[in-house]
Formats: C-alpha cells, structure tokens, sequence
C-alpha cells in the first residue's frame, strides 16, 4: 500500500487566470506534459491541450516537467496608436506566468498565459540557462483541442502564399477532395500537408460562438499554421521549415510569438478585438510625425489588366545593334503617363501615387528564380526620375516607390540602404516591396524563420530612413505595426488584383478577409475598381461586386494605405462616386462594428480621426440584403448630411454590377437608415455635421 501511494502522482497544481467571460486553467498531466484549457461562459471552447517542443535529435522537451512556481499580474492601461481604427486602445488583462523544470535534464521553461475579455494568448519564454543556449527546434507541439466539428473559414497552409480563395466548411470536411481542389485552383499549394490551414483560424461553433485562432508579434520564428485532425478536431501548430526541415534556431533567453484565441458569442466582438495589437510591443519608432496615412492611385491596374506593360520592351534579348532595349511601346511607366496620375491624385486630392515598372529588370523578373534581376536605382529610358519627382512635388504629391525583389531577398538586402537613399534623395514618401516567386536564398520559404527576419529588417531600415512600408506577398502580419508604424499595410492574401488575372475573388470573400487576414494588420487590398468588367482582354474577367460595394470596401476593409485602384479615365467617368473615394479618410477616431457575420455580411462605420464626420460601408455576399442601421452612435440632437452611395434597384453583381444611385438625406442619432444591397452588392455612406 504505501508503496504504491508513493508512486501515485501528487494531485495535479491547477493555475487558473480569467477575465469576465473567459477563463484559462493550466496543468501538468501525469507524465509531466503541459496542459492548458480555456472556457468561455462556463463553457470548455478549448479541451485540456498539450504544449511543448521536440529539439534537434528527438529530444524531448514537452514531457517530466514539474511546476516550480507561477506569478500572478493584472494590466489595466490605455495607449493611443500612431494611426488605427479607434485613437484609443485598453489593454486590460490578468496574466499568470508558470514556471517549469523539466525532471532529468533540469532545462527551465516560462509559458505566460494573458487572459483578456475577449480570449487568451500565451507564449513559450526560454529563460537565461545553463543547459540551453543555442538550439534548434524542430516542432512546436502546441495544441488547440476543439470541442465539435466547427464550421471553419480557412485557406490551405501553403509555406510561400496566402493568395487562396476561402473554403467554408465542417472541420471533417477540411480533406474534401473537391473543396481543397476549389481552393487550390489559383495558387500552387507548396506545402506537403493538406490537413494544414493558415492563420488566422476563424470558426463558428454549432452553438452559435466564434472562435479566432492566431499568432501575435511574430518576430525571429517562423509562422505557425495549423495541422488538422479532421475526426478528433484537434489542430496542432505546423511551423513553416526551412531547407533542412528545422522550424527555428534559437538562443535563450527567448520568448515565441504568442498563440492567439480570441471568443465570443457576437460575431462584431471578433473584429472589434485589439489583443493582437495589445500583445504587441508599443512604438520603437520615437518620433512618428512623419508617418501619414493617406489614399493613393498608382501605375498598376493598366498593367494588371494587359493595357499596358512592366518592362519596356518584350523579351530580354529584343536590343537593337547598340544592345539597347527596344521599346514594346506599351510600356506603362513613361513620365508622360505619370505625369497623368500625378494630375489626377493632385486634382482630386490624392495624396500618393505609386508607379510599378519604372526600374530596368522587368523584362526577365518572373519565375526564372534569378538572383540579381533588379537594382532599385536605374529607371528606365522613358522614365525621368527628377522631371516626376520635381513635378509631384510642385503638385503636391508624394511618390511611392515600388521595389520588386522577384523573391530574392538577398539582393535586396544588399541593395537597401542604396534603394532607400534613393528614394530619400528623389523624395519618396513610401515604398510597395514585392517578394513574387521562390525565395533565394534557395530553400528558404516566405513564412520561415528567415524571411520572418527579412521582413522586418526591411521595416526597420524604411524606418530608419522615415519612409513608411507596404509588403507584398510576405507571411500575414501578427499585429507587428503597433511596434513599427511605419508598417502601414501588406498583403497577404488575395487581394482586389486576382479579378485581374484569374476567375476572380467570389462574393463573399471581403465578408471573410476582415475575420481572417485583416486579424493581424491592414491589408492593400486595393478597392476602388469602378470599370467591373471588360477591363481585360479576356471579357470573361470580372469583378465579383457591386461598384457600391467597391466603396463601401474603404471602410469595411482598414488600412491606413488605401489605394484607389482603377483608372482616372474610369473615375472620371463616374466622378459623383469617386466623391465618395476623395472624402473616406484613412485614420479614425472610433469605429463601431453595426453587424457581422464571416462570409455573408459586414458593417462598420468609423468617424474620420479628427471631426466629427463619420463614414459608413456595408457589405453583403451573392445574397441581396437590407440593414436597417441604428445611427444612435451620432451626437445627440445634432443634425448630419448623410450622403448614400447605394446599389441601384436592379444592380446585381453579375448583370447589373455598375448602377448605383447617391441621395443626400438629413439625420441624427435616432434615425434608422435603411440600406438595401444589391447580390455582391454594398453600400458606402459619409455622414457630415450639417
Ligand atoms: C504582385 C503584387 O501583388 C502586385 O501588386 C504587383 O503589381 C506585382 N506583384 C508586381 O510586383
Ligand atoms: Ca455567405
């Protein structure tokens, strides 16, 4: 008998952290593995799931620990953003620290859990020790132990894109032969695993809660996707590897991103969350006066659409006798053309325009995985740095620099510091990075440990040149532009573009991203088309929405880089909508999430930061819909013009996507504003003190 009770197992040590609705419990089950919960409501949404890792040669470090100790710590603070949705953010949450010795090799482990109103996040914290100091690790064993088959909004985990359309479907459907295919039909899934998703997770539960698994301050670690059991409905972290298979080389101290799960029973609740942010470290940037949202056009739909093109002559060995380049003629990027956008945005009160293709290389940049395609100093023949960057500033526009790296990080890192003087010297405001196709160096993927750097030491150096950033086809952003706020915008997903160049994004695809992709950070997305179809050689191209729809995309769809996308001669054609465009701002004071649900509808409005104007957009998916929105968020007893840019009676997406009407009503904080939405439809509104 006493012989046996010495080997029972001491009662189990239960921590436990909560804020109103959510709880977190932690303990060590019997073989000393890490366990944690989480409830919302007095409901389990999270079952008891296991943490730790594997390191090189199997070693183990999930299993024989014990609890040394645990601390307990409750933050209650307010912090104003650089720019936001809202000016002011309360990060409030009470966190328990637990401390844990692994039995046999003494290796020490922190897991910090913060438990907020609206869900928990912990992370993995190596402290300074002896018997770990450089290591490798080769699997992160988190678990999130799911409590049914949850409807989920996903796209694959792919090691090098986020550029999918979603799938909505039962976890168990997740390896459904023709759902995966539905999803894999744009982008090339690189990854072997296709039980793997990417995060942001957004799920819906049988009994009506939404539950967001994601990441936040991703920083020197590669990015976690997750692994789904489809019968069990556990989902394990799956993180991108490098060449040799390894995940992460580490040096303690250290502490991992934190592992995001964000719960309610209202689905507002999810977008209206700021953990992600609050997780974030505040700015490292000192003085941010020089960071500016603001909307901008660019050189760019001509060329997606095949109107015009990147390079300036077709193949790389079109050169005439001399060796020079001769010209295709259709080569977008020619001062003459600029000078037109320039008109355009300073006219209409635009403040950037970005031109793509201006810089040699483009005749030979894709898929050829070459190393030094471009030097991001030497323009093309037709393209006058000085006479556009001295006529936009007479104009009072700034210029946005477009640095494509064709995926060859290391060149850029080479060339950085002279790219950037460049853009110093000409006057360059801001910079469009580009990373298409595989990584060099070889191996390395766009969501691994490597680029996670990359990226941000290319924030950091923008940084120190004060220019601001937007990163295209980088891994999802991780709430990093609290930290660095020059981070105005990337991408990340599949943005406005893929109406371009492919069947198109379906309706419901800006009901999802804002649940999704836009969990992490702003997204250049690019609204704005108004032209929704016929705009490429290929007339089967079109845009899957409503031009209200593509208004009300300024509001539903944050981002302090906000681009109009389409043509000036296609906004001039319809320059009573394009108001719309010039008077959405691109920084708030508050934002009210109105409804919301993860692929069928969003409305937000926002009051522009600084007055007392508030702007409004709702979107819908293929279904017609009708809001009727309670404005009790306007001042009382103050009177507002409304101004509605809605989907005429008989617009519909496929037939009659361009047929909008504008009407000006008065209104005030009790009136009920009916919205009508076309199917793909929306509607945009501006709402100014009368
Ligand atoms: C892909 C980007 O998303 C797009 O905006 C850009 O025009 C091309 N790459 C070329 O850099
Ligand atoms: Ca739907």
């Amino acid at each position: 008998m006493f012989f046996i009770s010495l080997l029972d197992p001491a009662p189990a040590q239960v921590i436990t952290a909560g804020m109103q609705k959510v709880t977190m419990d932690f303990t060590l089950n019997t073989d000393g593995v890490p366990v944690y919960s989480v409830s919302y409501d007095q409901k389990v949404i999270i079952k008891p799931s296991a943490l730790g890792f594997t390191f090189t040669n199997n070693d183990n470090f999930n299993s024989n620990f014990e609890i040394q100790g645990s601390e307990k710590r409750s933050v209650d603070e307010t912090w104003k953003p650089v720019w936001g949705q809202v000016n002011e953010i309360r990060n409030h949450y009470e966190e328990v620290t637990v401390h844990l010795k692994q039995h046999a090799t003494n290796r020490l482990l922190d897991i910090s859990f913060r438990v907020f109103a609206d869900g928990v996040a912990f992370r993995y914290e190596f402290p300074k020790q002896p018997r770990i100091k450089y290591f490798i690790v080769t699997d992160e064993l988190t678990q999130f132990n799911l409590t049914g088959n949850h409807k989920a909004f996903w796209i694959p985990g792919d090691y090098d894109t986020n550029e999918y359309p979603y799938t909505t479907c039962k976890i168990s459907e997740i390896d459904n032969k023709e759902l995966v295919e539905k999803s894999t039909a744009i982008a090339v899934r690189v990854a072997p695993d296709r039980y793997a998703v990417q995060t942001p997770l957004m799920m819906k539960t049988d009994d009506g809660l939404y539950i967001n698994i994601h990441e936040a301050a991703l920083v020197n670690y590669p990015a976690m996707q997750l692994h789904v059991n489809d019968s069990t409905y556990q989902l394990s972290a799956r993180l991108v590897p490098d060449a040799y298979g390894n995940k992460a080389y580490l040096h303690a101290p250290f502490h991992t991103p934190w592992r995001t799960i964000i719960v309610s029973d209202k689905a507002t609740d999810i977008l209206a969350s700021n953990m992600i942010l609050n997780l974030n470290g505040p700015s490292a940037i000192q003085n941010t006066s020089w960071i500016k949202p603001m909307k901008f056009i660019g050189v760019w739909w001509e060329m997606q659409t095949g109107k015009g093109t990147w390079s300036y002559s077709d193949y790389p060995d079109s050169t005439d006798a001399k060796g020079n380049l001769i010209p295709n003629g259709k080569h977008s990027a020619n001062t003459a053309n600029v000078k037109r956008y320039i008109d355009f945005a300073s006219k209409n009160g635009i403040k950037g325009v970005l031109v793509e293709g201006w810089n040699t290389g483009w005749e030979d940049w894709f898929g050829n995985w070459k190393e030094n395609v471009f030097d991001f100093v030497t323009p093309y023949p037709d393209f006058n740095v000085k006479e556009i960057s001295d006529y936009a500033k007479a104009k009072g526009v700034d210029m946005i620099m477009h640095n494509e790296t064709s995926g060859s990080a290391t060149n850029y890192e080479r060339q950085m510091d002279t790219a950037f003087r460049f853009m110093k010297e000409f006057g360059y405001k801001a910079v469009k990075t580009g990373y298409v196709g595989r990584i060099i160096p070889r191996g390395e993927h766009h969501d691994g440990q490597w680029m996670v750097n990359h990226y941000l030491r290319s924030i950091e150096k923008a940084a120190s040149y004060e220019i601001m950033i937007d990163i295209h086809e980088p891994m999802r952003p991780t709430g990093l532009q609290r930290t660095w706020p020059n981070f105005m915008a990337c991408e990340a997903a599949r943005g406005n573009e893929y109406n371009a160049f492919s069947k198109g994004n379906a309706p419901d695809h800006e009901t999802i991203l804002p649940f999704t992709r836009l969990m992490g950070g702003p997204m250049d997305y690019t609204p704005g088309i108004f032209k929704l179809s016929h705009y490429a050689s290929d007339t089967t191209r079109r845009v899957h929405t409503t031009l209200a729809k593509q208004l009300a995309l300024y509001v539903t769809m944050y981002s302090p880089l906000q681009m109009a996308a389409d043509l000036p001669e296609n906004y001039e054609a319809h320059m009573d909508a394009f108001q719309f465009i010039k008077d959405v701002p691109v920084d708030w004071d508050d934002t009210k999430i109105l409804a919301a649900e993860p692929g069928d509808y969003v409305v937000i409005a926002r009051k522009g930061k600084g007055t007392n104007s508030w702007f409004l957009g709702a979107i819908t998916d293929e279904n017609a819909r009708q809001f009727v929105e309670d404005l009790s968020f306007l001042d009382k007893g103050k009177k507002y013009i409304a101004t509605i840019y809605a989907d005429a009676p008989d617009a519909d997406w496929k037939t009659n996507p361009e047929a909008y009407t504008i009407r000006k009503i008065t209104v005030s904080s009790t009136t009920h504003l009916s919205l009508k939405l076309a199917p793909g439809g929306g509607a945009a509104a501006s709402i100014v003190p009368r």
